[in-house]
């Protein structure tokens, strides 16, 4: 089969184009008391009740860290080429800052070795939200010497995975865990502060900043790079007031991560708007949060309308395709923030580190899933279309690889390619991981 053969349209697929699949430690690995783990920040949120919907936990979630090897077998069977999973930074170093656990290490060892085994390149992640609970408790991110502890604990896994990995990310989406974790206190560790939570941003920043040279020297070679979610934020009309909090939207969640990272610094109107005073700023921290990187990664869902909150609300005469969170459909948005971030990245290397959507499951045959398998096939083409305008994009994404935990949302929603029964673990591939299995397959594909 020709690389490509499953998209909707004929279009140029770049050689060595890598198409995989996402998941992250806390949603699915389960375990959470195993081998010298230690208790995370999404432990302790999980178990506080009315934090997370149904009062669902991640102590089992997809019980990955024992099934780790059927879950490889299942990606064989998708023919994917890579498979990008995050590592839990309390089962390698339980107390966030200190001794190594080296039961947790060996895990993610076993882990790279059997992907790799199988032909499927790791692209691990080395923050996906689950801060160590020790490290909260002195402050979490608005402390700035968790960033410290960050690039020690990113030598420790360079060091030790580095060689076999196809590429390593910092941090996934720093602006969920300032954000949502510190300010408007819908992810753990369910702050409302907001000065902490710029505070946060910053330190997320210089942790990323510090840790890109310790991998570098850890692990010479292996690309290294960021993920960020990134999303449109579209003025809801011409008026000018409108288009000045689109603007301002757009730099507070588009820019304020990504153009300290490229060297540009903070966005200045943004930094204005939030009325943030910059008191963490050090000299010298702009150069190390500048650090040079190897590729940007993008998590994509959706795309905003932004009314300026001096204006009555607008009440849309039509409503927009939404997925089962709410999350309105816009394929068109991906080409655009694609074009946006390579206008900042040049010709730095591009993936799409998720994309994906949730949707009620069919309640008949849970493998049945047209809407999550169109809304994959429109954004693969929205993708394909930046690819036509000059974007090097190198790779993309599902999210997710298999049903699992929705952070504050609990096990209700599914993302996954793969159905999981949660009552007996039992995983079957949906129609939609069968349309990224005819993506995958072909022979350009990257072996
Ligand atoms: C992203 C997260 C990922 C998953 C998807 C749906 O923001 O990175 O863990 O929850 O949303």
């Amino acid at each position: 089969m020709r690389k490509g053969d499953g998209l909707a349209r004929d279009t140029f697929v770049p050689p060595g184009f890598v198409w995989g699949a996402a998941t992250a430690s806390y949603q699915i690995e389960g375990a959470v008391h195993e081998d010298g783990r230690g208790e995370s920040i999404w432990d302790r949120f999980a178990h506080t009740p009315g934090r997370v919907a149904n009062a669902d936990t991640g102590d089992i979630a997809c019980d990955h860290y024992h099934r780790y090897r059927a879950d490889i077998a299942l990606m064989s069977q998708l023919g994917l080429d890579a498979y990008r999973f995050s590592v839990a930074w309390p089962r390698v170093v339980p107390t966030g800052a200190g001794p190594v656990n080296a039961a947790g290490l060996d895990f993610y060892d076993r882990l790279t070795d059997e992907l790799r085994a199988a032909g499927i390149a790791p692209h691990i992640t080395l923050y996906h939200w689950d801060l160590p609970q020790v490290l909260e408790d002195r402050g979490g991110w608005a402390n700035r010497e968790t960033a410290d502890a960050f690039a020690a604990y990113a030598d420790v896994v360079a060091r030790r995975l580095g060689d076999r990995a196809a590429a390593i990310a910092t941090l996934n989406e720093p602006w969920c865990s300032a954000h949502l974790g510190y300010r408007l206190g819908i992810h753990a560790p369910g702050r409302t502060d907001a000065a902490a939570a710029y505070a946060s941003a910053h330190h997320l920043l210089m942790a990323h900043g510090l840790a890109v040279p310790a991998i570098r020297a850890a692990a010479p070679g292996t690309p290294i790079g960021i993920v960020l979610n990134l999303e449109p934020k579209r003025p809801a009309s011409p008026h000018p007031l409108d288009l000045e909090a689109a603007g301002i939207a757009h730099d507070q969640y588009n820019r304020w991560f990504l153009d300290p990272v490229m060297g540009l610094g903070y966005p200045a109107d943004g930094r204005r708007d939030a009325g943030w005073t910059g008191a963490e700023v050090r000299p010298r921290d702009m150069e190390v949060i500048a650090a040079p990187i190897d590729f940007v990664g993008i998590n994509y869902y959706t795309s905003r309308t932004i009314r300026s909150p001096l204006l009555p609300p607008l009440h849309p005469i039509a409503s927009p395709e939404v997925t089962a969170l709410g999350w309105e459909v816009d394929p068109g948005g991906l080409t655009e923030i694609l074009e946006f971030v390579a206008s900042r990245t040049g010709s730095l290397p591009l993936y799409v580190t998720e994309n994906g959507a949730a949707y009620a499951e069919d309640p008949l045959d849970p493998t049945r899933d047209p809407e999550r398998t169109g809304y994959l096939q429109r954004h693969v083409a929205a993708a394909l279309t930046a690819i036509e305008h000059g974007v090097p994009l190198r790779g993309y994404f599902a999210w997710s690889l298999i049903d699992n935990f929705e952070w504050a949302e609990g096990y209700r929603p599914r993302f996954g390619l793969i159905a999981v029964d949660f009552e007996t673990q039992e995983r079957r591939i949906r129609d939609s991981g069968r349309y990224w299995a005819s993506l995958a397959a072909g022979p350009t594909r990257a072996r």
